[in-house]
């Protein structure tokens, strides 16, 4: 089993069953342009969470971590007409590039994005007292995992789902001695979800056209 072959084999599914269309492929082609790291969920991905989004019912979906808003797209796409999505990114030109990205994939109207450190605008989300989230992606920067996931609880109601990217990284989540810190914010995020009162969890391990990783998936007691 080679790294190449998961990722031709991303290619087989993604030709059969997902169909990435224009809008989705210039988004990663405009991150390319702009030099945004092509760290987005990969295609099949993207489509598991647009599954993920209807399979749930969701109508408030919550993102942390934008990047170009390629993940955005596709959980904002399987969201309802009235549906709602805030996404939340440190960096300036990456939420510019996103706005671009989005509203071309004509999902804007549906699309709110909160520039700024995510440990500062979930707060000032919080203030604001919004309605619970029903669906929460974790994907920005790895060491607050843990801080991340005390406010996606406090943003949620019984029975919000919350998915959290990168809990594998090639298998060095296993590593306690491992110094990077994305892994000891992951690590950390594995043993704030095992003790949490209200989350109930799993890994899914994934394999694919961005390595071997995977999704940590967790419902909301
Ligand atoms: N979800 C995106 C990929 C996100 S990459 C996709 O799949 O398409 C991680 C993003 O988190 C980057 O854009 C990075 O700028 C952002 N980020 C890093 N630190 C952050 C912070 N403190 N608060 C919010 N976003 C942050
Ligand atoms: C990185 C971040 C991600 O969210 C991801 O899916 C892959 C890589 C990174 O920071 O290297
Ligand atoms: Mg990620």
């Amino acid at each position: 089993m080679t790294a190449e072959l998961w990722s031709r084999v991303d290619g087989y599914i993604v030709e059969k069953l997902v169909q990435e269309d224009d809008a989705l492929a210039a988004a990663l082609d405009a991150n390319s342009v702009a030099g945004l790291p092509a760290i987005d969920v990969s295609t099949a991905q993207g489509k598991f969470l647009n599954l993920m989004v209807r399979i749930t019912g969701a109508r408030r979906v919550l993102e942390l971590g934008t990047l170009g808003g390629y993940s955005t797209i596709w959980m904002a796409r399987a969201l309802p007409s009235d549906g709602e999505l805030v996404t939340l990114e440190f960096d300036p030109r990456h939420a510019e590039v996103a706005r671009l990205n989005i509203d071309r994939a004509g999902v804007g109207d549906k699309v709110t994005i909160h520039v700024g450190a995510a440990a500062e605008t979930l707060p000032e989300l919080a203030a604001q007292q919004p309605k619970p989230f029903d669906f929460i992606f974790i994907d920005a920067d790895k060491p607050n995992n843990p801080v991340y996931l005390d406010w996606a609880v406090k943003l949620s109601r019984p029975g919000t789902v919350i998915i959290l990217d990168n809990v594998i990284r090639d298998g060095k989540v296993l590593e306690p001695g491992n110094a990077d810190p994305r892994i000891i914010g992951t690590r950390a995020a594995y043993d704030r979800i095992g003790s949490h009162p209200r989350l109930d969890a799993t890994v899914l391990q994934t394999v694919g056209a961005k390595g071997w990783d995977g999704f940590a998936i967790m419902i909301v007691d």
